[in-house]
């Protein structure tokens, strides 16, 4: 299993937190992984992490 390390400082969340809300729900967008788990929030500084999960996992299961 990856290393699970904080995307957002700002409210403690975790890797594995983002990854499970977006595999679970489907998320599509840094606003509904914000709606889901708090991350992003605050300053809005790991909202490119979270981008990047996002296309990690969702363009991934979809080509
Ligand atoms: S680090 Fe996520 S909102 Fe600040």
């Amino acid at each position: 299993m990856e290393e699970d390390y904080l995307i957002c400082y700002c409210n403690e969340v975790s890797k594995s937190t983002i990854v499970n809300a977006i595999k679970k729900k489907g998320l599509k967008t840094v606003e509904e992984v914000g709606h889901e788990t708090g991350a992003g929030q605050v300053c809005g500084q790991c909202q490119p992490d979270i981008q990047k999960l996002l296309d990690e996992i969702n363009l991934a299961g979809t080509s």
